[in-house]
């Protein structure tokens, strides 16, 4: 029998605050969160809406390493972005909290110790390189070396970036510490496991017999971790930062980021709710519902799970709507390789569009695959759908109410015309299978139908033409008032999509937000009630607009070639010479005294040089690098026994010695202190 719920707990993956958020974050988690939220909220149900930042992790401390910041100042700085970036979306978070906050240290602390107390960890000693030099445990992404499988010479102790394969860090050749470059050695220590294996029955009866409705993605995945058979998890690390682990003889160990991190969902819920938080985590009649991205499956349907079982007092998710990836005019988004539509920039550059980058990542989401967001799509789907079907209907009927009947709502009459008849039929059915969809967690579908609400008021418009009917007849009243009602109607069933919009489409009607049991009403709207003033709801993005988008990922794809063309190798070393053919050379000091442009010559400069006995010209091919009056008093290496030769009809006694780049700058060696003219250099 399917369990009465009283109340909705929503969470939402906590994003890792080493950088700030992108359409994908907003596609695959946030979007579809907050418009399930808004729906439960509109429905009058008892809602809560989890967030915050995950600010423990090794990530975050690479990142702090590579800036010269403490990864507090990191996470201090993302996590303001990130929660501002929301705040500009409207996602409706009733908290977004954080998992540096002292209410989640002792949150998480005291659910270790819990766990720790009842036995329900093992602990098993394994060797893990180390870092003798920095003092510290290596994390495998603080290691390198060359892969087993392809011969990249820069693979991670996690993960060969070259050929994909994923390593653990012994596999590495010739591995070595990111952090000192040092040679790491092979010490022993000790972690805390949480025995998955014993929990597998449990798992395979909760989830594989008991959610059979979950969505395929997910539920498949699931099916598999538990097919292959589960290992016990370590659930600490060596590192210095994150959550101490809160056990006697633990000093250098905190939390494993996955272990502390979901536990912030109750944290952030405690921190809202201090005195009936108990409520939304421990109450059979709570549905518990994790909104999250298709790589956070296993933590939230296996692990976590089995963290809250072992508890013992806590529910455990009634569904997890995972969703696949979004990726970006066709190629995976990549922070590291800023391949992203950053929603700060977004707004930068499309100020007051919100609700046109929300409706066009629903009309998209990854519900069931991969997807695609691409700038020509964007523009599409505002111009033919938002402007084009919702815009057009509302200022239709807004305008036409404002001209003939001064901006109130004209009076009724009973449906004359067929298409009175199958309109209203056809706006019932709408709004059934919107909620269907909406409850099923199916919000491209949902948005499709609100969509449809829109489509059907314009085919009504086409069918009754309003415009043709006399002003005074109460046929215009009629017609007129249908669709104003669709337009009210409207406002209730794009508000969980387009909150801004449906703002502003309020103001218009001078009409306040309605709980979502009127979207089944005819009459939303009474006889007479005054309109607000028409304004267009949406805007055509231009060609422009859209281009200079492109542009920006075109520029960020160059910069990206550029810096990922073959790293630079050194010509190999030429052929090994005895001691006697190096002693040969002479090479000597000396001054430059005069210097010139040789004539019709864009490289070759002609050098007057004091060589201690005499002066000396020598011409080189300098003249791109150096201006000739910079170069007059400077100190500079050359071989002196070098058989003359001419150059340009100029007879050059000597060869200047440079460091050539692999651009081809070049560089003159020269003595780092004054030394005098005629010294040997060897
Ligand atoms: N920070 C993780 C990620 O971005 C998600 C953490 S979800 C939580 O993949 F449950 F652990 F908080
Ligand atoms: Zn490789």
């Amino acid at each position: 029998m399917k369990k009465q719920f009283k109340r909705t707990l929503i969470t939402t993956a906590l994003p890792y605050a080493n950088g700030p958020v992108h359409i994908g974050h907003l596609a695959g988690v946030y979007v579809p969160a907050d418009i399930y939220a808004r729906y439960l909220r509109m429905k009058g149900e008892e809602t809560l809406m989890i967030g915050g930042s995950d600010e423990h992790g090794v990530p975050i401390t690479i990142r702090a390493r590579k800036e010269g910041l403490t990864p507090q100042e990191i996470v201090d700085r993302y996590h303001e972005m990130i929660r501002q970036s929301f705040a500009d979306f409207g996602i409706s978070f009733d908290i977004y909290s954080r998992t540096t906050s002292q209410m989640h240290y002792d949150t998480a602390s005291d659910f270790f110790r819990t766990l720790y107390d009842k036995g329900a960890f093992t602990e098993q000693s394994c060797e893990q390189y180390y870092d003798e030099e920095a003092g510290l445990f290596l994390a495998d992404r603080y290691i390198m070396g060359s892969c087993p499988h392809c011969s990249n010479e820069n693979a991670y102790g996690d993960q060969c970036e070259s050929c994909g394969s994923s390593l653990s860090p012994t596999e590495l050749i010739n591995p070595r510490s990111t952090i000192s470059g040092s040679v790491p050695v092979m010490r022993e220590t000790s972690h805390w496991y949480l025995p998955l294996d014993r929990y597998e029955a449990f798992l395979r009866e909760w989830i594989l017999d008991g959610h059979r409705e979950w969505k395929p993605n997910v539920y498949g995945q699931c099916k598999s971790w538990l097919d292959t058979g589960l290992l016990p998890r370590a659930v600490s690390r060596d590192l210095d930062w994150g959550i101490p682990v809160p056990v006697e003889g633990a000093s250098g160990k905190v939390l494993y980021v996955w272990f502390d991190a979901p536990i912030g969902y109750i944290s952030n819920t405690k921190e809202l709710r201090p005195h009936d938080w108990e409520r939304w985590w421990k109450d059979d009649s709570t549905r518990l519902v994790h909104f999250i991205g298709k790589d956070n499956i296993v933590f939230h349907c296996i692990i976590f799970p089995v963290m809250l079982k072992a508890e013992g007092s806590y529910i455990l998710p009634d569904n997890v709507p995972a969703n696949e990836f979004l990726n970006l005019e066709g190629e995976k988004i990549s922070t590291s390789r800023n391949w992203a539509v950053w929603l700060h920039e977004y707004l930068e550059d499309l100020p007051g569009k919100q609700d046109v980058l929300r409706y066009v990542l629903t009309a998209n989401a990854p519900e069931s695959k991969d997807n695609d967001f691409t700038w020509k799509d964007f523009q599409a789907r505002n111009n033919n759908e938002l402007v084009a079907i919702l815009g057009n209907f509302v200022n239709r009927a807004l305008v036409l109410t404002a001209k003939y009947f001064d901006g109130r709502v004209p009076q009724t009459t009973a449906p004359a015309y067929e298409y009175d008849l199958r309109t209203l039929s056809e706006l019932a059915s709408v709004k059934a299978e919107l909620q269907r969809y909406l409850d099923t967690f199916h919000f491209r579908e949902a948005q499709k139908e609100a969509m449809n609400l829109a489509r059907i008021g314009n085919k009504y418009l086409a069918d009754s033409e309003p415009w043709k009917i006399p002003a005074d007849s109460p046929r215009l009243a009629s017609v007129m008032n249908m669709a104003l009602q669709i337009t009210a109607a409207l406002t209730v069933a794009f508000e969980p999509f387009l909150p801004f919009s449906m703002q502003k489409l309020r103001n218009m009607l001078n009409l306040e937000q309605l709980p979502w049991s009127r979207l089944n009403e005819h009459l939303i709207l009474l006889p007479n009630h005054a309109l607000g003033s028409p304004e267009l709801l949406f805007e055509k993005i231009d060609d422009a607009v859209i281009e200079a988008q492109m542009q920006k990922l075109m520029n960020t794809k160059k910069a990206n070639e550029a810096s990922e063309s073959k790293p630079y190798r050194a010509e190999p070393i030429s052929p090994t010479i005895s001691f006697e053919d190096f002693a040969k050379l002479d090479i000597r000091s000396g001054i430059i005294l005069e210097c010139e442009k040789v004539p019709k010559s864009d490289k070759l400069l002609r050098l007057l040089v004091d060589d201690g006995l005499d002066k000396r010209t020598i011409v080189s091919g300098i003249a791109e690098r150096y201006d000739p009056t910079e170069l007059v008093g400077q100190q500079i290496c050359f071989i002196a026994n070098l058989a003359p030769r001419k150059l340009r009809g100029i007879m050059s006694e000597g060869m200047i010695l440079c460091a050539e780049d692999a651009d081809g700058t070049l560089s003159i060696v020269s003595p780092d202190i004054k030394v005098l003219p005629g010294s040997k250099v060897k």
